[in-house]
């Protein structure tokens, strides 16, 4: 079959020899993708950040699909079923798939003990192969996936993998009160999903933070919110503050993870050498410019080695920190609803829609950020027809 295949560092191709999926466990099901998405998180994968990205893997976790096949343990999911699967694979019955903390399965991932398994993102989330690709293996079927309600669009669909969740968590683990000031560091699709959703928590100004002009502009647009350039700032902290009358904001997002730009010190140490688990430029000026007793919630992905983070500047503030991969299965009924009553417009995100035959293309617009990207879609030929 036709997949997306990762032969190293900025690499990657579609190959049409990828052997078929199978079903290995009784609760699997094989899907027919009919879209997939390319993540800021891949892009982690695709720049040779993630340990034990192995040649021939396929990427992937966000996607749509029609069941195929399933094993003789699948008692729900149905043959035929369009569903949106949640990039978390999650057993359902462990003790934190219990705490409905579907991100921390303790069964999905055996290589690991933080996160569970997600499909397409390296053997330390499982090694499973994953959606860039015409079929994919979904382990406990009954569980994650879940059937798109009629009249969504596809594009909204696949969007409720992943980004709307991330952004929808994001917010929500800031705790945000009615009135808040909240500062998104990131306008990548994540970015502009959190800020998108701290207005419905009530936040009173959203503020987001990047340094390419056509995302901010992109994102003052969708999010209606402000945001600024930190390129064109002496000191990003320093511009928080005036901006909250010196106290700083209420609630902070990291929305950009372990490749952040705007500290040549991070960038050496987190991303070159790499030493730590990732550049930490934005969760530190997350820290140091949300205001003393303030949250800040972080959904940036970052490896597990130590960071350069200011911790003494968490404990002298008295500062929360929240974190997590997102609990897409947790939160897929109320996004459901939020989208299908227009209070969220997650396919407003998507400016690429590509033949899954020019993923190699695909990859390199989006980590470049090229021809205005934001989130770009593949399409694989049959769902194409
Ligand atoms: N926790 C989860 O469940 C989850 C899910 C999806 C994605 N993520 C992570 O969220 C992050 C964002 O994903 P995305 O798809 O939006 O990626 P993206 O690469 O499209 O966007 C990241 C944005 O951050 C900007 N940026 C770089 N340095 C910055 C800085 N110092 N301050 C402010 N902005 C800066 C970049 O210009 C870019 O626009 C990634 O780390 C991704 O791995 C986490
Ligand atoms: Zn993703
Ligand atoms: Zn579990």
């Amino acid at each position: 079959m036709l997949a997306m295949n990762f032969r190293g560092p900025f690499r990657v191709r579609a190959d049409r020899d990828k052997p078929y999926p199978e079903i290995k466990h009784p609760d699997d099901a094989i899907i027919r993708v009919t879209r997939s998405c390319i993540c800021g998180s891949d892009l982690h994968l695709y720049h040779g950040l993630v340990p034990d990205t192995r040649v021939g893997m396929t990427f992937g976790h966000e996607f749509t699909g029609i069941v195929e096949e399933t094993g003789p343990g699948v008692q729900k999911l149905k043959v035929g079923d369009h569903v949106i699967v949640p990039f978390n694979i999650a057993c359902g019955t462990c003790a934190f798939c219990n705490q409905q903390l579907y991100g921390n399965c303790h069964e999905s991932n055996p290589s690991a003990t933080a996160v569970g398994g997600i499909f397409g993102y390296s053997h330390t989330a499982g090694g499973y192969d994953g959606g860039q690709a015409e079929y994919v293996r979904v382990p406990y079927a009954d569980v994650g996936p879940v059937v798109i309600p009629e009249g969504m669009d596809l594009d909204d669909a696949v969007l409720l993998t992943d980004v709307t969740p991330t952004g929808y968590q994001a917010a929500e683990m800031g705790g945000i009160q009615q009135g808040d000031t909240v500062v998104v560091f990131g306008a990548g699709p994540i970015g502009c999903m959190a800020a998108k959703c701290a207005w419905l928590f009530g936040a009173g100004r959203v503020i987001v933070i990047d340094h390419l002009e056509y995302r901010l502009e992109f994102v003052r647009e969708y999010a209606q919110c402000e945001a600024y350039n930190f390129k064109s700032m002496d000191d990003p902290v320093v511009f928080l503050k005036k901006a909250t009358d010196w106290l700083g904001a209420d609630v902070c997002i990291d929305a950009v993870g372990c490749e952040a730009e705007g500290s040549k010190l991070q960038t050496l140490v987190g991303r070159k050498l790499p030493l730590t688990g990732g550049s930490a430029t934005a969760l530190h000026w997350a820290i140091n410019s949300v205001k003393k007793g303030g949250i800040v919630s972080i959904v940036g992905v970052y490896g597990p080695l130590d960071s350069l983070v200011p911790i003494g500047n968490v404990v002298n503030k008295g500062l929360t920190i929240r974190a997590n991969q997102a609990s897409v299965k947790r939160l897929l009924p109320k996004l459901i609803d939020h989208v299908m009553a227009g209070r969220l417009n997650p396919k407003g995100l998507v400016t690429h829609r590509i033949p899954l035959e020019e993923v190699s293309d695909a990859y390199h617009i989006f980590s470049k950020k090229l021809d205005g990207c934001i989130k770009p879609i593949l399409i694989p030929p049959a769902a194409r027809a």
